[in-house]
C-alpha cells in the first residue's frame, strides 16, 4: 500500500508556481492578483480563505480578501464583482461557497468574468471543461487528477466510483475522468446499495462530508481510494469520508486526511491564478475592442 502524499506534491507545485510568478514579473512586469469574496462568518469558510491568502502571499501572488457581512444584498455583491472584473490588476476572482440562502449562487458565479474564474465554476468554464477544451478546472478535482499523474496511475479503462455529485467536486471530477476515458459511476445520497457500486470500483473518489462512510467491507482488494472529504469530529480531530485505518490495508494506494487532497486544492488554485495572469493581456485587448465597437 502506498500513501498518496498530497502535502509534498502540493509543495512541489507551489514551488513551480513561485517560479512562474517570478518569471511573469521579470518578463511582463505582472504580479498575479487574486480577489476573494467571503460572505458571512462561517468559521470553516474563514479558515479556508485564510489558508488561500497565506499561500498566495508565499507564492508572490497579490491577494485581497473582501469580508462582507451576511446581510449584504445580491445587488451589492454583483457591484463588487463588476468592479473586480474591470480592475486589470486582479486576474482571479473567487467567491467562497456556500453563500447565504438569500443569495442566488448561480447568478453570482455567472457575473464573474470567465477569464478571471479561477474556481472554474462559471458555466462557460464548466461547459468547456466538459467538452475537454482548455478552461479553468475546479481546484479540487484538478488536484486529484494531478495526484494520479504524479503517481503514474492511469485511469483509462478503470471502473471509477465517484461518490458525491456536487457542482464543486463530484460533477467536475466525473467529467475529468470521463475525458480521461475512465468508466465512471456517480453515486449520491439517493443511491441504493452504495456498497454494490464501491465493490465494483478499481478507484473510489469520495467527497460527501460523512466521516468514515467507506468501511473495509466496501472496498475491493487492491483498489485505489481518494478521500476528498474533510470533517472535524467531536474529539476535534480532522478525518475524511473513509475509515482510513480500517481500509488502508486493502488498498494499493490511498490518500490520507489531512495531507492528501486538501493541500492540492490550494496548490491548484494558485496554478489557476497564474494561468489567469497569463491571460491578462488577452483580456485587456478584448476590452479595448469592446470599447472601440
Ligand atoms: N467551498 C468549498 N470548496 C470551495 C472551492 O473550491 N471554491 C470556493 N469558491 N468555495 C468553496
Amino acid at each position: 500500500m502506498t500513501i498518496l502524499d498530497g502535502k509534498s506534491l502540493s509543495n512541489k507545485i507551489k514551488d513551480e508556481v513561485k517560479i512562474s510568478v517570478d518569471e511573469l514579473q521579470k518578463t511582463k512586469q505582472i504580479t498575479p492578483g487574486l480577489a476573494v469574496i467571503l460572505v458571512g462568518d462561517d468559521s470553516a469558510s474563514s479558515t479556508y480563505v485564510g489558508m488561500k491568502a497565506k499561500a498566495c502571499k508565499k507564492a508572490g501572488i497579490y491577494s485581497v480578501v473582501h469580508e462582507i457581512p451576511e446581510t449584504i444584498s445580491q445587488g451589492e455583491i454583483l457591484d463588487i464583482i463588476q468592479r473586480m472584473n474591470e480592475n486589470p490588476s486582479l486576474d482571479g476572482i473567487l467567491v467562497q461557497l456556500p453563500l447565504p440562502q438569500h443569495i442566488d449562487t448561480t447568478l453570482i458565479l455567472e457575473a464573474i468574468h470567465p477569464l478571471k474564474d479561477v474556481d472554474g465554476f462559471h458555466p462557460y468554464n464548466v461547459g468547456r471543461m466538459t467538452l475537454n477544451l482548455d478552461s479553468f478546472v475546479p481546484a479540487t478535482p484538478y488536484g486529484v487528477m494531478r495526484i494520479f499523474e504524479e503517481y503514474k496511475i492511469d485511469v483509462k479503462g478503470k471502473n471509477i466510483c465517484v461518490i458525491g455529485s456536487s457542482d464543486i467536486v463530484g460533477k467536475p471530477m466525473a467529467s475529468l475522468l470521463v475525458n480521461a476515458k475512465a468508466t465512471v459511476n456517480v453515486c449520491n445520497s439517493s443511491t441504493k446499495s452504495l456498497k454494490t457500486h464501491t465493490l465494483d470500483a478499481d478507484i473510489i473518489c469520495i467527497g460527501v462530508g460523512v466521516p468514515f462512510l467507506i468501511k473495509e467491507d466496501m472496498v475491493k482488494d487492491g483498489a485505489i481510494v481518494i478521500d476528498i472529504g474533510i470533517n472535524r469530529i467531536q474529539s476535534g480531530k480532522l478525518v475524511g469520508d473513509v475509515d482510513f485505518e480500517a481500509v488502508k490495508s486493502k488498498c494499493s494506494y490511498i490518500t490520507p486526511v489531512p495531507g492528501g487532497v486538501g493541500p492540492m486544492t490550494i496548490a491548484m488554485l494558485l496554478k489557476n491564478t497564474v494561468k489567469a495572469a497569463n491571460l491578462r493581456e488577452t483580456r485587456e485587448k478584448h476590452k479595448q475592442k469592446e470599447t472601440i465597437c
